[in-house]
């Protein structure tokens, strides 16, 4: 099937890619000429494993076209995908004004019927605003073709977007037209050989059923939270209690790791975005505005545990930082609690002396050169000479380090674990000061 992509960013690229993997023609339509130049080198402008070969491969074999011509673009695809960001305004609203721009570009230059899909995260409405715009300028055109707009909504995370694209669980279609719906049947027929997960639904329930799955995923980790401070200061361990709800399959044991706070450029922002659609409609979302506010009072807990420790002042301190992208597996520091620690840490007046396997260029690039930072080429080195060390992202290398070389290369025997990766009584014994997250070394219990 001939399908175009409108935005190659994240999640337009990896769909792209997926959909010339399983034999479609794609034509990817990207307004930024320096992005699309560097992909027809076979230059990937993210890191995401599995993402380069696949990209290539299939740009070498003729499947996978990049372009800046949005009239080449629009006549290629029978089905148009639009996957522009929809960055948030200064009310956290969902910002429509690129797939509005798309949706103008498409019917500019339409020459036949078409599916138009929605594939970015928008709000509940969105696609008759873009049927309306696609209508409005077909008018001014005198034209009559037919087309369909589709709320086709994706569940990538970063790091496993291509399995995660590739076998998904499940394939929302919203739509109430049974040609489009068969159209979109036909093109992810190759992705549901196994078992068919496609799940049919009118366009608004698709549209909100995006913003639920965040929700509801970023609730768990906010709830998960608030249970590990509770745990804190009532002498328990969460990592007992976590394991002790996860066996109720009603729970389950997926995502309901406490940590420094949930990050990235879903949760966030989704979570931000309903609950000022809710305002717009005067409902009050109570559970999504707690859920943000454990969220943003999570992420300074890494900076509260130091400044305990260091009895409040970390000026001229170094902190060694393992980890800070916002998760592991991706270069991604969008809402890092990682930037978060780094900034109060500067405020404090303490130096950061910091390692990451993949993030450290885009650290570089948002922080700039600045001599309270340091990026360090190893895990070791990084350690080196530091007062402290803190955990803010799970990486597989930190897992199960040599905890006699931290001691040895730290002036302070003290780790805040962001992540609970290590076990407190282990550490203890080895001399460490460990703080972890809604462990037994509470701020609450020594004092
Ligand atoms: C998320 C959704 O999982 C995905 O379905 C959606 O399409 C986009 O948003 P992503 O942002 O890539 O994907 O990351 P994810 O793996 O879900 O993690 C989000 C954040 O939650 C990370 O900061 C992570 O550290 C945190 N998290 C996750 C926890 O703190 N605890 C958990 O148990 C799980």
């Amino acid at each position: 099937m001939k399908v175009s992509v409108f935005g190659i960013g994240y999640v337009g690229l990896v769909q792209a890619a997926v959909m010339a993997e399983f034999g479609h023609e794609v034509c990817c339509i990207d307004v930024d000429r320096d992005k699309i130049a560097a992909l027809e080198r076979g230059q990937i402008p993210i890191y995401e494993p599995g993402l380069e070969p696949m990209v290539t491969q299939n740009h070498a074999a003729g499947r996978l076209h990049f372009s800046t011509d949005a009239q080449q673009g629009v006549e290629h695809g029978q089905v148009i995908f639009i996957a522009v960001g929809t960055p948030p305004d200064e009310d956290g609203s969902a910002d429509l004004k690129y797939v509005l721009a798309v949706a103008s570009t498409i019917a500019q230059h339409m020459n036949a019927a078409k599916v138009v899909v929605n594939k970015s995260t928008v709000p509940v409405g969105t696609a008759d605003k873009v049927r309306a715009q696609i209508g409005k300028v077909l008018q001014q055109r005198d034209s009559e073709l037919d087309f369909q707009v589709v709320s086709n909504p994706e569940f990538l995370k970063e790091g496993a977007a291509i399995s995660d694209c590739m076998r998904p669980d499940r394939i929302v279609i919203g739509s109430d037209n049974p040609d489009a719906i068969a159209t979109m049947r036909e093109l992810y027929e190759p992705f549901n050989r196994q078992q068919d997960r496609t799940v049919v639904m009118d366009v608004r329930s698709a549209e909100l059923t995006k913003y639920a799955a965040n929700c509801m995923l970023a609730t768990k980790i906010s709830f998960m939270n608030e249970m590990a401070n509770l745990a804190e200061k009532l002498g328990a361990d969460i990592e007992s209690v976590r394991r002790g709800i996860g066996s109720d399959p009603r729970i389950g044991y997926h995502f309901i790791y406490p940590g420094c706070g949930y990050g990235g450029s879903c949760f966030p922002k989704d979570v931000q975005a309903l609950i000022q659609a809710a305002d717009h409609i005067e409902h009050s979302a109570t559970i999504l505005k707690a859920v943000e506010q454990v969220n943003e009072q999570q992420k300074s807990v890494l900076f509260r545990n130091l400044m305990h420790h260091f009895d409040g002042d970390l000026a001229g301190k170094t902190i060694c930082l393992w980890g800070l992208a916002f998760k592991p597996n991706t270069d991604d520091m969008r809402e890092a609690p990682s930037r978060v620690l780094m900034q109060a840490l500067w405020q404090a007046g303490a130096k950061v002396q910091a390692y990451d396997p993949e993030a450290m260029e885009e650290t570089q690039r948002i922080f700039g050169q600045r001599d309270d930072l340091a990026l360090m080429g190893t895990k070791e080195a990084a350690l080196r000479g530091a007062d402290a060390l803190v955990i803010c992202t799970e990486w597989q290398a930190f897992r199960a380090p040599d905890f006699d070389l931290i001691r040895q290369e730290l002036h302070h025997p003290v780790i805040v674990d962001g992540r609970n990766l290590y076990d407190p009584a282990r550490l203890a014994q080895k001399g460490f000061s460990y703080y972890g997250i809604g462990r037994g070394m509470s701020i609450q219990q020594e004092q």
